[in-house]
């Protein structure tokens, strides 16, 4: 079984290397390897494979950058997917991408299922949802939107935390935005556990299609910080609430995003881990690597 994966240094991308196991090869291309803002190397990468499943773990994820730079966020969010959809088409391939909560506009009372109408309101979510409609055009295409990931890999919210409540003596961190945290590591699991099974499945199985993938429960980012920078003896900060507006922002966020993970468990028999305990562990393992920041 060989995964050929776009995207090699991201924090998915390095958490579904580390994941693979025996029996399940991932080739990953960097972007030196293949620039997704070029469609013919894309087509020529997927065309020259020799592999079993495509496996989308790059994207354009600066979300404040997105909005002074649309022209690069759609060509690397919307239109490489597609390109990969049409290219796996041609293969018979399956292919599976990753997406985003941020195709919501977070006014909902209730966590987000996948019927829920997507409206975004920000460039990158405009962007990644374009990116999903493109790749379900393709009937053997998986789209997983995640949310707030977090992982011992790369740069992300985790890591960044704990970076700054060892640097800062105040931290303030935005207790009006809530959401579901997603662990990476979970996530990097659960692809190449499942790929095999979407490797094998033909058309029309409900394995394919558009699936929420998050942690079991919610939270605001205030909590999600103070939960993981309370694992740290080093740090030092005290945290303060502050508010998204305060923050000032280019790119708008949705209020409230979390996702409803119920068809994941129906379908594959994935039941999600409460993201306190997740993020617990994530904490201490940076916090004993000293992967920081
Ligand atoms: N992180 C989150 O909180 C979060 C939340 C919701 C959804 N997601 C989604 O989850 C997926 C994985 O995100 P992540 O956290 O792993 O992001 P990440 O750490 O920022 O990694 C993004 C990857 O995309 C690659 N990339 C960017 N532009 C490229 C280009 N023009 N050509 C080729 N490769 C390019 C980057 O390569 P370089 O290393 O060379 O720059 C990097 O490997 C994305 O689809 C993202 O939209 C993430």
């Amino acid at each position: 079984m060989r995964i050929l994966q776009f995207g090699r240094s991201g924090q998915v991308a390095t958490a579904v290397q580390a994941a693979a196991r025996e029996g399940v090869e991932v080739v990953a291309l960097s972007r030196a390897e293949c620039d997704l803002r070029n469609p013919d190397a894309i087509r020529g990468a997927i065309q020259a494979a020799n592999c079993d499943l495509v496996l989308n773990a790059a994207a354009f994820t600066h979300v404040d950058p997105a909005e002074s730079c649309p022209d690069e966020a759609f060509a690397v969010n919307a239109t490489a997917p597609g390109v990969m959809a049409e290219a796996c088409v041609a293969r018979d391939l399956p292919l599976v991408h990753l997406s985003t909560d941020a195709v919501f506009d977070g006014l909902t009372d209730r966590a987000y299922v996948e019927t829920d109408e997507a409206k975004p309101l920000n460039v990158y979510g405009r962007s990644k949802l374009a990116g999903e409609r493109a790749v379900l055009a393709h009937p053997r295409a998986v789209v997983l939107r995640v949310s707030w990931v977090f992982s011992r890999y790369g740069r992300n919210y985790v890591s960044f935390m704990l970076r700054l409540a060892r640097e800062r003596e105040v931290l303030k961190v935005v207790a009006d935005q809530f959401g579901t945290p997603t662990d990476g590591e979970a996530l990097a699991a659960f692809l190449v556990a499942t790929a095999p099974r979407w490797a094998a499945a033909p058309s029309g199985d409900p394995t394919f299609g558009l699936f929420h993938f998050a942690n079991a429960g919610e939270t605001s980012r205030f909590d999600f910080a103070k939960t993981a920078i309370d694992r740290d003896p080093l740090t030092r900060a005290s945290l303060e609430p502050t508010t998204q507006a305060a923050f000032a922002e280019p790119a708008p966020r949705p209020p409230r995003s979390p996702l409803d993970t119920a068809k994941l468990r129906e379908v594959f028999g994935f039941a999600p881990e409460p993201w306190r305990s997740a993020v617990e562990r994530a904490a201490d393992r940076l916090v004993a690597t000293g992967a920081i920041g």
